[in-house]
């Protein structure tokens, strides 16, 4: 028996797996029906189908043959949400932010271990990139693009967000710098200092962010791991305080992973609606739902106040800086605004981006990528509950790219921060995702790259690190 030819097999048939060609519960051909298909020896197929089984992913039954096994991780109990009460307030994020990105690290706890494939997909758009920078270009050399961006990418978002059942025209978009700028344009084009921002809590830090240099006050409201921003909440803030816009993520937020139920996003925008406040939806994680991908907030608004705020950093690569943003009733504005603090943007970047997504490849991109993620999850999950202790609650988001932990009361994860660092480890603290320093004993945890060993043995220290 060759150890390369049992491997192989076992590769395939995990591949097989995971990629659902079967099924939990299906089983798997006979062992002699495998060694006839593969040219394999009975012992040879028999190794691999013993290490697909110690690995969890087969069972064997006694004279039934063998089975695709759930390794769906069981639900948990989820992360408790805030018991704070809202109140309006300046904002102050912790400077640890700046140290995470110096290593480039707010989604990986081990920059650099490496383990993530090569996408055939991320080459291909390599490729239409360079063909459109050698597309005329003494023209782009010597043009800006038009500020609101390139017509043909605009023509791509409009038939992207077709496929959700959100109508919008070419016309409605405008190219931005990244998700984190569209969110910046919405709030310059909607807030002046001084007035009160709604956000969930926990929230996005890039947005608190953005609220501490325009100085506006945050309102943060509970949000569960589940279902996200409580309405009841929201709505008594309405009433109490005079509010301007709010800032929500409804689908697979950072850093709980929540989506918000179809009720839920209905009051919303009809409590907008009877405040006359603007909603600005980020929508980062929307194409990356591993099942069905909710239609945007925006859907449901008739009034255009719903801002909607998007790019390609998450589902395709942060290094391309292309986002965009629909901005209701503030287009013009905001457009304005992109036009004098950004001018343009690339010309090549967009109009490779476009030919990729002509050709189809974004959505085959995006039909791999969230099967990834799924089990990227799946094998975070699987160290948690190797190493961190019992009681750890976490979400168990159905897409995006992060979990939500809580740990025992009384633990200091921010305070850990240096002593993991020590050892190579950059943690995301929960302290991050508020404005007021609550969730001292909660993190992110990213399954954005995979669980190598690497990064196993990381996690296995970093349990050690908190609880020290
Ligand atoms: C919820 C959310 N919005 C916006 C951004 C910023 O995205 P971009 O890289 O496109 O600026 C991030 C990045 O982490 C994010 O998590």
């Amino acid at each position: 028996m060759t150890p390369y030819r049992y491997q192989a097999l076992t590769n395939q048939l995990k591949g097989d797996i995971q990629a659902s060609r079967w099924k939990v519960g299906e089983r798997l051909p006979s062992v002699r029906e495998l060694c006839r298909t593969q040219s394999l020896s009975k012992a040879t197929v028999l190794h691999a189908l013993h290490q697909l089984e110690a690995e969890g992913l087969l069972e064997a039954r006694p004279k039934s043959g063998y089975f695709v096994k759930n390794t769906q991780p069981e639900k948990p109990p989820a992360p408790q949400p805030s018991t704070r009460k809202p109140s309006p307030q300046a904002v102050n994020v912790p400077n640890i932010f700046r140290d995470i990105m110096k290593h480039s690290a707010a989604f990986d706890i081990l920059p650099n271990a490496g383990g993530n494939q090569a996408s055939t997909h991320l080459v291909s758009l390599n490729r239409h990139i360079s063909r459109a920078m050698r597309t005329h270009p003494e023209h782009s050399a010597m043009y800006y693009n038009e500020p609101t961006g390139d017509p043909a990418l605009r023509n791509q978002l409009s038939e992207h967000y077709r496929t959700t059942s959100l109508d919008l025209a070419p016309s409605q978009f405008c190219i931005t710098a990244g998700c984190q700028n569209a969110l910046f344009l919405a709030l310059m084009a909607t807030c002046k200092p001084g007035d009160n921002v709604i956000v969930e809590s926990p929230a996005f830090y890039g947005a608190l962010q953005l609220l501490q240099q325009l100085q506006l006050n945050v309102i943060e409201i509970p949000a569960s791991s589940e279902t996200g921003i409580d309405i009841e909440a929201f709505e008594s803030a309405l009433q109490k305080w005079q509010v301007t816009a709010c800032i929500v993520t409804p689908a697979f937020a950072t850093p709980t992973g929540a989506t918000m139920s179809a009720e839920n996003r209905r009051q919303l925008v009809t409590l907008a609606n009877q405040y006359d406040i603007a909603v600005i939806e980020d929508d980062i994680y929307g194409d990356l739902a591993f099942e069905t991908r909710p239609a945007p907030l925006k859907k449901l608004d008739q009034q255009e106040r719903v801002i909607l705020c998007s790019s390609f950093s998450k589902a395709l690569s942060r290094d391309l800086r292309i986002g965009w943003i629909s901005g209701g009733r503030w287009h013009d504005h905001i457009t304005q605004l992109k036009l004098v603090t950004q001018l343009a943007s690339s010309q090549t970047v967009q109009q490779g981006l476009a030919s990729f997504m002509a050709e189809g490849s974004y959505r085959r991109h995006l039909n791999l990528y969230r099967q990834t993620l799924k089990q990227q999850r799946d094998q975070l999950i699987r160290a948690i509950r190797r190493y961190w202790p019992a009681s750890t609650l976490f979400s168990v988001p159905e897409g995006g790219l992060a979990l939500w932990l809580e740990m025992d009361t009384g633990l200091d994860i921010q305070a850990a921060y240096p002593r993991a660092l020590e050892q190579g480890i950059i943690l995301t603290p929960g302290t991050l995702f508020s404005a007021r320093g609550q969730y001292r004993n909660y993190l992110r945890l990213s399954f954005t790259h995979p669980i190598t060993i690497a990064r196993e043995i990381a996690l296995e220290k970093l349990a050690t690190t908190l609880s020290s």
